[in-house]
Parts: structure tokens; C-alpha cells; sequence
């Protein structure tokens, strides 16, 4: 679907900016905002462009450079940090090779650091892209990567 079909499916509402933004991003195959959408979103919502780029880069699920098709965030709040003791992103980097702020050089995953997931009584976990994985350990881990490679 074209960004301008996209874009009109939602009222001209400023409320409706983030819904817009992530519905753009979630069409390009490399998981990221254009400069081309932002300008796009400013005047369909008849805002400047500095204020929709405000938005992109407060909020970390925006990206304003290509990623992966699976995006992995790792929470790095508190409670999970302390769990973790950098099993999740040691056996990420043991099973894909990269670290946070990296993208592998077919643009499969990206690794990017994340506060709070919401499940801290599930620690430690990890998002890709809209899924979820709590109880993380480095068997588990493997598993998910090994299936994500094998279905993809
Ligand atoms: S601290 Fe990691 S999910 Fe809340």
C-alpha cells in the first residue's frame, strides 16, 4: 500500500499521529520512518515537520534508519538488568552476531535497547517486533532465534 493510502485511512487529527507513524513504519519492508513520511504526516495533519520529528525521536519504536525485518528489543530497566546479567544479549550476539544499536548485514534483525516491556515479574525479556518472550534463559533464547530463522 502507497503512504498517501495509509495515511488517509486515519482523520486529519493530530491525535491520530502515532497510529499514523506506526502504520508507515510497519509498511516498509526495513522498519523505518522516511524523511518523505514525516513531511507527508506534517501536512496531512497540517503541522510542521519538526513537530511529527519531535515525536519519531522521542519514542523509541520509531526509526529514522533501515532495520531488520525482526526488530529485538531488550529491556534494560532495572529489574531486568539484574536478572538478565547479560545473558540475553550475549546469547543474541552468540546467535545472530550483533549487538544493541546494530542491524545484520541482510537486514533480518536489528538489536535495540528498551526501557520497561511492562512484564518485569516475567524477567528478563526481550520484544521482536510485536511478540512478546518473558522467562528468558539462553536455551530459550536460542530456540526463539533458530525458529524465527527457520519459518522466516
Ligand atoms: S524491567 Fe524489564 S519488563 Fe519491566
Amino acid at each position: 500500500m502507497d503512504e498517501q493510502s495509509i495515511i488517509s485511512k486515519f482523520e486529519p487529527n493530530k491525535d491520530n499521529m502515532l497510529n499514523i507513524l506506526h502504520e508507515l513504519q510497519n509498511n516498509n519492508q526495513n522498519n523505518f520512518l522516511t524523511n518523505e513520511d514525516l513531511k507527508l504526516v506534517a501536512e496531512y495533519l497540517n503541522t510542521s515537520y519538526s513537530a511529527v520529528y519531535g515525536v519519531v525521536k522521542y519514542y523509541s519504536m520509531f526509526s529514522l534508519k533501515p532495520r531488520g525485518k525482526y526488530v529485538i528489543r531488550v529491556c534494560k530497566s532495572p529489574l531486568c538488568h539484574m536478572l538478565d546479567k547479560e545473558i540475553v544479549l550475549t546469547e543474541i550476539k552468540q546467535n545472530i552476531g550483533i549487538d544493541i544499536g546494530e542491524c545484520t548485514d541482510n537486514l533480518m534483525f536489528s538489536v535495540e535497547a528498551s526501557e520497561c516491556l511492562g512484564y518485569c515479574a516475567e524477567a528478563p525479556v526481550m520484544m521482536i517486533n510485536d511478540k512478546v518472550y518473558t522467562y528468558l534463559d539462553s536455551k530459550k533464547i536460542k530456540e526463539i532465534i533458530q525458529n524465527i530463522k527457520l519459518n522466516d
